[in-house]
């Protein structure tokens, strides 16, 4: 009888996995941007190797791996362990074409080199949130579905936006909507966090949302919610998006072989900011000062542009993914 028992709850619970992780899969939606426009710029092709930096629910992923069939291989990176379980469930079909691991794209050479790669033919980064993260309640990222202040997308991270919130000193609250939201009532609602939390901790995203309403909710001119800023603002600290971006693209351009490419898709102006500055200095014989009479910085131009301005997406992608508005698209070649 006990045996039997067992059994059963073996049984049970090995369904009980089974379902959540078919749950997860059908739950992790998102739409990947500017498909057409990725391909054309990284042409993959058989017997290639790729990088995707920020692999997700694996849509592009998946479009490489299609167009480099039967052969061609993506090592896809992703901080996020419901991605990543979503991406290798979505991409079974593909076997051992693809090599899934959860990791920051920071870490991609210490990766690359452990599988034995070192460089490869293209590399994609698609930065910032999946529709997933916006849409799961659990995670914290979405004033309009309440729940506990999170909005990490590595949850194997300290820091989260609930910590940020009721601990950060006013001046970098301050400092975090101004910079990252681009929020003019920057310092009202830090002040106004300051003094809530002084009281009780704020716990839930909606908590946070109707405190900024108050207190920003009258500024002129704002066609958006007034907590969106805000969101924004502490979802790219939590993650130190920027920071990550920035120590990427160091020295990026040494992940790929000759006529290697890169692109790399973004939706806010700070990431673009930062991918245009290094792509530009990657794509220059020469980094002196404009005036000096000679060059002595010893560098040599490492990649070509392929993009002069950003891609933007058509507004038919627009009118059917509204998310892909804001992105931006650079792309360049290693030499
Ligand atoms: C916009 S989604 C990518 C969607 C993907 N291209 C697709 O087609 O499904 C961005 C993904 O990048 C991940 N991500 C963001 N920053 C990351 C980082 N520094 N390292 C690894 N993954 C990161 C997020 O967890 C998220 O899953």
């Amino acid at each position: 009888m006990a045996v039997r028992d067992t059994n059963r709850a073996r049984v049970l619970t090995a369904a009980s996995c089974l379902l959540a992780i078919a749950c997860l899969v059908m739950v992790y939606r998102h739409v990947p941007v500017m498909v057409k426009e990725v391909m054309e710029l990284l042409r993959p092709e058989a017997h290639r190797r790729y990088l995707d930096g920020t692999l997700g629910g694996g849509g592009h992923a998946a479009e490489i791996l299609t167009h480099s069939g039967p052969d061609g291989r993506v090592l896809g990176l992703d901080w996020d362990g419901e991605a990543i379980a979503a991406a290798k469930q979505r991409l079974e079909e593909f076997g051992e074409r693809l090599v899934a691991r959860r990791a920051n794209f920071t870490e991609a050479r210490e990766i690359l080199k452990e599988i034995g790669w070192d460089q490869v033919h293209g590399v994609l980064l698609d930065l910032g949130l999946s529709s997933h993260h916006v849409g799961s309640a659990d995670r914290g990222f979405s004033f309009q579905l309440g729940a506990r202040l999170d909005m990490r997308m590595d949850r194997r991270q300290a820091l989260d936006a609930f910590r940020l919130v009721n601990t950060a000193p006013v001046r970098e609250l301050e400092r975090i909507l101004r910079e990252y939201g681009e929020e003019r009532a920057a310092r009202r609602i830090a002040l106004a966090v300051d003094q809530t939390r002084r009281r009780k901790p704020i716990e839930t995203t909606s908590e946070l949302a109707d405190l900024v309403a108050r207190v920003a909710g009258r500024t002129r001119g704002r066609s958006i919610h007034p907590a969106t800023r805000t969101f924004q603002a502490l979802r790219i600290a939590v993650n130190r998006e920027l920071q990550n971006l920035q120590g990427f693209l160091e020295d990026a351009y040494e992940l790929l072989l000759p006529e290697g490419r890169m692109v790399i898709i973004s939706f806010h102006s700070l990431e673009d900011r930062l991918v245009k500055t290094a792509f530009r200095k990657w794509s220059s014989n020469c980094l002196c000062p404009p005036r000096a009479p000679f060059c002595r910085c010893g560098w040599s131009q490492k990649t070509k542009l392929l993009t002069a301005r950003p891609l933007i997406p058509c507004r038919e992608e627009v009118q059917m993914n509204p998310r892909a508005r804001p992105a931006k698209l650079r792309g360049v070649e290693r030499l």
